[in-house]
Parts: C-alpha cells; sequence; structure tokens
C-alpha cells in the first residue's frame, strides 16, 4: 500500500466514530452546553476574587455572591433580594449560570452584555449602594489586587472598565455542562429515565420549547409574561416596556434559561411561584391555554431536574487584605 493510500485508511477508520458520534447528536429544540473556553486565565482569577469581594459594597457586606450565590445555583433562593441597610429589592435575582448566552442582561434586558451590567449592582443604592469612584479607590489602594491588576492587563491602574471586564470573564466560566439532559442529547439512551424523557416530550410537544429553547433552554428572546391569561402579580415591573417605551413590550420578560432550574426557585420575576410543579401549571395555563393533569406537570417537573448541570468548582479565593490607607466600610446607615 502506497503512503496516500494508507493515510486514506487510517483516516477513514478514525473519521467513522468521530461521524458516528456527531450523528448521535440528537437534532432538538434544545442543544447541549459546552465546557468554557479560558482566554486569559489571569483576568478570570481577578474576576473571580471581585466577585467574592464585599468590599464593593458600601456596607463591606455585600458581595455579588451575596445575591447570586455560587453554592445555590447562582442566586439567592429569596422572593426578592436584601440589598444595602436590609432594603427589599423589587424584582427576583436571577442566575448567574449559563448568563453569558443571554442575548440581554435583566430581566428587561436593559444592559446589552455582562460586562455593562456588572457595573450597575456596585452603584445600585438598593444592592451594593457604593460609587463607581469609591469601589476603584478601595481596590487601586490593596497592594495584593494591583499585583493582579498587572498580570492580567499589564499595568496596575485600575479602572472600573478594567473591574467589570474581569468580572464578565468570570461570569464566562459559569457554565454548566454534563446535565443528564445534556448526555441524552449526545446520545446516551440511558442518561434519562422513561419519566423523564415523557416529560420532555411533554414539554416540547405542548409547546413550551417556543420560547425555552437553545442550549440555554431560554434567554434568547423577550416574550409575554401571559400570553394567553392575563398573569396576576403585585410587583409594579413592566418588563421591556421600561427599556423601549413601547406600549407592545408591556409584560414581556427575558424568557429565564431553564438550566439549573431546580436550584432557583422561587420563580418568575416576582418570585411568587415556590416550586417547580406551580411553575409549570403557570407557565401551562398562561402561556399555552393548556391544564396539565397532575401526572403531566410531575413528568414535566422531572424533567426540568434533569437540566442541572456540573455546577462551577473551584478552589475559595483568598481576598487580598485591605492596606491601612484603605477607605473602610459603612456597614450601617440610620
Ligand atoms: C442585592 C442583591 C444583588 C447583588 C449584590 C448583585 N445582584 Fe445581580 N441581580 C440582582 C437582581 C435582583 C437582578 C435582576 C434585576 C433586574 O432584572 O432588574 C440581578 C441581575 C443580574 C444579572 C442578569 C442576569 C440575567 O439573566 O438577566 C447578572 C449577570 C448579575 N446580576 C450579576 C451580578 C454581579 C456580577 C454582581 C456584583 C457586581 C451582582 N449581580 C450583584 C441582585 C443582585
Ligand atoms: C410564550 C413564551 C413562553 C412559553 C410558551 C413558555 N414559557 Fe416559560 N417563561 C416564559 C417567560 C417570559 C418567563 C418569565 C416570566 C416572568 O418571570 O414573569 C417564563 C418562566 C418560566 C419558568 C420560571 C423560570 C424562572 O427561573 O423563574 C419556568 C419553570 C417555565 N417558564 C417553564 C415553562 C414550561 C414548562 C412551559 C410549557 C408548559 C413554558 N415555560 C412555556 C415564556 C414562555
Amino acid at each position: 500500500m502506497n503512503r496516500g493510500k494508507l493515510l486514506t485508511v487510517i483516516f477513514l477508520v478514525t473519521a467513522v466514530p468521530t461521524a458516528a458520534v456527531i450523528a448521535a447528536v440528537r437534532s432538538e429544540p434544545i442543544q447541549p452546553i459546552e465546557p468554557a473556553k479560558v482566554a486569559n486565565p489571569a483576568l478570570v482569577e481577578l474576576g473571580k476574587k471581585l466577585y467574592f469581594d464585599p468590599r464593593l459594597s458600601k456596607s463591606g457586606f455585600i458581595s455579588c455572591n451575596s445575591c447570586h450565590n455560587l453554592s445555590m445555583g447562582g442566586t439567592d433562593n429569596i422572593k426578592t433580594s436584601i440589598g444595602h441597610n436590609w432594603q427589599e429589592g423589587p424584582i427576583n435575582a436571577p442566575t448567574v449560570l449559563n448568563s453569558s448566552m443571554n442575548l440581554a442582561q435583566f430581566w428587561d434586558g436593559r444592559a446589552a452584555d455582562l460586562k455593562e451590567q456588572a457595573g450597575g449592582p456596585i452603584a445600585n443604592p438598593g444592592e451594593m449602594a457604593f460609587s463607581h469612584v469609591l469601589a476603584v479607590d478601595v481596590i487601586q489602594s490593596i497592594p495584593g489586587y494591583t499585583e493582579e491588576f498587572k498580570k492580567a492587563f499589564g499595568n496596575e491602574t485600575v479602572d472600573i472598565d478594567k473591574m467589570t471586564l474581569a468580572i464578565a470573564a468570570f461570569e464566562e466560566t459559569l457554565v454548566t455542562p454534563n446535565s443528564r439532559f445534556d448526555l441524552w442529547l449526545k446520545g446516551d439512551d440511558k442518561a434519562l429515565t422513561k419519566v423523564e424523557l415523557e416529560g420532555y416530550t411533554l414539554f416540547r410537544d405542548s409547546g413550551c420549547v417556543a420560547c425555552h429553547n437553545g442550549p440555554a433552554a431560554g434567554g434568547n428572546s423577550f416574550q409575554k409574561m401571559g400570553l394567553i391569561e392575563p398573569y396576576k402579580s403585585t410587583s409594579p415591573s413592566e418588563g421591556r416596556s421600561a427599556v423601549t417605551g413601547k406600549d407592545a413590550d408591556r409584560f414581556n420578560f427575558k424568557v429565564p434559561t431553564l438550566r439549573n432550574v431546580e436550584l432557583t426557585y422561587p420563580y418568575f420575576h416576582d418570585g411568587a411561584a415556590n416550586t417547580l410543579g406551580e411553575a409549570v401549571d403557570i407557565m401551562g395555563r398562561l402561556q399555552l391555554g393548556r391544564k396539565f393533569s397532575d401526572e403531566e406537570n410531575a413528568k414535566i417537573v422531572s424533567f426540568l431536574k434533569t437540566l442541572t448541570g456540573d455546577q462551577p468548582s473551584f478552589l475559595l479565593p483568598i481576598l487580598p487584605p485591605s492596606a491601612d490607607n484603605t477607605p473602610r466600610p459603612t456597614p450601617f446607615e440610620k
């Protein structure tokens, strides 16, 4: 056999199993989540520290992780978040997991991307209640941080742009691959039980996938909450119309991701649904005009729980200590 032929044979032999694997990825409206690729590890490390650092808040007590707790699916598991001075927030905290896949950030999409979003809570009087200038002053005064800025950006100057870029780079790593549903999508027939698969079939065939699709099973469109039947809520939020000013966008919200939804209770922008069963019942009636039986509801819930993927896993970041001249926090305000 000549060399060219031999290479062709080797190519065919190695190509066959690869092709088989590709063919086994099922063609469904939801696609598997792939692991994150890290381009700049120093930037991600810096962003991780900032994410966990409560010194970005006026009180010195609230970090991003306070409301988006990575031990709890990237949420706070309360109806609406608690911010500075125990203020009750107006809206439920969405998960940060897989948030890089969102078409825009926030329930109404008012931030274009993660970098733009990250500046919001620091300066929000109801959340971290700080200012960008003060947050930069604090971080710039900490020698352990300026070293990290040098590693990530090539110089020690701290500014809000670099801070939010680093936080966003860390958030981009917060993806959750390898859920049982993804294993099934990739061809593993045994990854789902019969009931879970029936739940998925119901979810797909009754029309939930019209809005919950793509790798995140949501996050890629704004849709009306209460399409068939109006949604009754005590929350003043009107959703997308706050951004566009258009009446047609009232009560349009970003469709939340259903990835890890088992962990991210309570549900909806007002946090009014405590359980998945309740959320599925409301979705069926209000979005599809369909009342699921208890058995159907339980099947869909069992499918939704297969969307829980590998949670972010890393060593708890140890934050560099404040220096003598670091501005001190104001934990209480009368
Ligand atoms: C006091 C609680 C609180 C803190 C602290 C907080 N967040 Fe949030 N976060 C929220 C709430 C509530 C929302 C939803 C607000 C809205 O949509 O109007 C949100 C929305 C988000 C979103 C958008 C997710 C989506 O699907 O739209 C991201 C990303 C996010 N926060 C990241 C962060 C980062 C990074 C920090 C730290 C710099 C942070 N948050 C600090 C409560 C908080
Ligand atoms: C017409 C679009 C649409 C359809 C169809 C739809 N949803 Fe939703 N879904 C949404 C929107 C929008 C929200 C957020 C609503 C809000 O918070 O006010 C949502 C929220 C949810 C939530 C809560 C997630 C969270 O983190 O708060 C679950 C669970 C859910 N949907 C499941 C389903 C199921 C199951 C079906 C099919 C029975 C379905 N959805 C059909 C648009 C849709």
